[in-house]
């Protein structure tokens, strides 16, 4: 096992890998540094020494095999993040984190998510209700306000709709800087009092008592409307002790804030993608006529929207929302031939990795085909792992999954989206990676 050592730049300089350039060009930082330095590239923020990961098998390491000598990247322990999600289900750890997982799960078994397919296309028909031939928008703003509806009221039973009065709206906002300015320099500012910080203190307020109304009319009512915040209620401890209010609220949120922007944004970029690529958004019309006809899916077609899964699967390839997983030495351990110690950040990312010809023939070719082929199954598991993977897996694989297709095959079915003319697409590394001016198309009816 060798210590960690800084590797040389090309010009023998040393690759000092700073919050400003990380901050300033993250994509291009991360693709130089895989392509200069190989598949495990130690650097630094600042002072803090972190290690990048860009080969499926260190990667597994990290989040499964040797998870245990890991936890959560320090920046989920910002106050930022801490103000937004608590300690729910992304940020929490060890006993408490396994005790709310275990809690949460039913909500997302395959028959309770199945069970949620209908409102998903119901919304997605009601959203095509203010669609038109012609018409101009954009689809970033669309799927977003989709997927938030979607996964309030399936988890929820909360009608967070547009037309349910400012709550929407707030969500919206919150979302923004949640995921556009989250950069690491807009968390550290976040205690400042500028307008936009103020805004975002604001609004983080008036969901907190949305959300604390929410836990209290249902305690109230003690009705069990079989969803996930029923659940969470139900769920005692051997002492027969429930869960707090405020660990109710963390969970909430958690799973408000995970659940819609990564879902809209695996949409989006499907979309952007079929945009560009008239062969395959061809191919689907064809699947989606063939399996549907005339009518909306249902969750009993998935099986044979395989063309459109593909789609889904191609898109988060190629633009994964969560474009990169982080976690935070705690126990000394090697990986890949390095030693890491207690208090090192590790990076594993999906933007190099599943962009990697190593494993993906022609890789920045949009080709949902490809996940048909027999060759598929032959690459390492962690080449291609938009949900995460072990332990800490994504919860809501399933259901994302579900919504992205059923979406999907709802609005093509009706709708051919192209590129709105002069319209500049720029992906942006936030949180999650988005389209940086959103994605305005324009409509066409089929
Ligand atoms: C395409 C959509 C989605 C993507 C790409 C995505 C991606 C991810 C990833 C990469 C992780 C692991 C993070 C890590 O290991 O540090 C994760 C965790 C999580 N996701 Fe998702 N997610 C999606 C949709 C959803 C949905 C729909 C929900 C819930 C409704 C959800 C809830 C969560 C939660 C609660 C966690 C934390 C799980 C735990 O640590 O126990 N996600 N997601």
């Amino acid at each position: 096992m060798v210590a960690a050592t800084i590797p040389r730049g090309p010009r023998g300089g040393r690759l000092m890998g700073n919050m400003r350039e990380f901050n300033s060009d993250s994509l291009g930082f991360v693709e130089r540094c895989a392509r200069e330095f190989g598949d495990v590239v130690p650097t630094r923020f600042l002072y803090v020494p972190a290690l990048f990961l860009f080969h499926p098998d260190q990667v597994e390491y990290v989040l499964a095999a040797g998870s245990k000598n890991f936890i959560k990247a320090a920046s989920l322990r910002s106050p930022f993040f801490r103000r937004l999600v608590g300690n729910g289900l992304v940020t929490s750890e060890g006993d408490f984190w396994r005790r709310q997982r275990r809690l949460a799960q039913p909500a997302f078994h395959r028959d309770r998510v199945e069970a949620y397919a209908r409102t998903m296309v119901a919304y997605a028909g009601r959203m095509l209700g203010h669609w038109g031939d012609g018409r101009t928008l954009d689809a970033h703003e669309e799927m977003m306000a989709l997927t938030r509806v979607v996964v309030a009221q399936t988890l929820f039973s909360a009608d967070v709709s547009e037309d349910s009065g400012e709550i929407g709206d707030a969500l919206g906002r919150l979302v923004r800087p949640f995921a556009a300015q989250a950069t690491l320099k807009w968390i550290l500012d976040n205690r400042l009092p500028t307008p936009a910080h103020l805004r975002f203190n604001r609004d983080v307020r008036k969901i907190d008592r949305f959300v604390y109304r929410l836990i209290e009319e249902r305690r109230a009512s003690g009705e069990d409307t079989g969803d996930l915040l029923s659940m969470l209620l139900a769920a005692q401890d051997e002492d027969g002790s429930g869960m707090s209010d405020r660990q109710l609220r963390d969970e909430l949120m958690t799973i408000f804030l995970a659940g819609h922007e990564t879902t809209a944004l695996a949409l989006t970029w499907a979309w952007y993608l079929l945009a560009q690529n008239p062969g395959a958004e061809a191919r689907l019309a064809q699947e989606l006529q063939g399996v549907l006809g005339g009518r909306a899916p249902t969750v009993g077609d998935m099986p044979r929207l395989r063309y459109a899964e593909w789609v889904v699967k191609e898109s988060m390839r190629l633009y994964p929302p969560a474009w990169a997983v982080g976690r935070e030495c705690v126990r000394e351990c090697e990986v890949g031939g390095l030693r890491v110690t207690k208090g090192m950040q590790v990076f594993g990312f999906q933007w190099v990795i599943q962009r990697d010809p190593r494993w993906f023939a022609d890789p920045l070719a949009f080709r949902p085909e490809r996940w048909g082929d027999e060759s598929i199954s032959r690459i390492p598991r962690y080449a291609y792992f938009p949900f995460g993977g072990g332990p800490r897996l994504c919860i809501g694989n399933y259901f994302a999954t579900m919504e992205a297709v059923l979406i999907l095959a709802t609005i093509a079915r009706r709708f051919r989206l192209r590129l709105a003319p002069g319209h500049e697409v720029e992906v942006l590394p936030a949180l999650s990676l988005r389209p940086k001016h959103g994605l305005k198309v324009r409509l066409e009816s089929r």
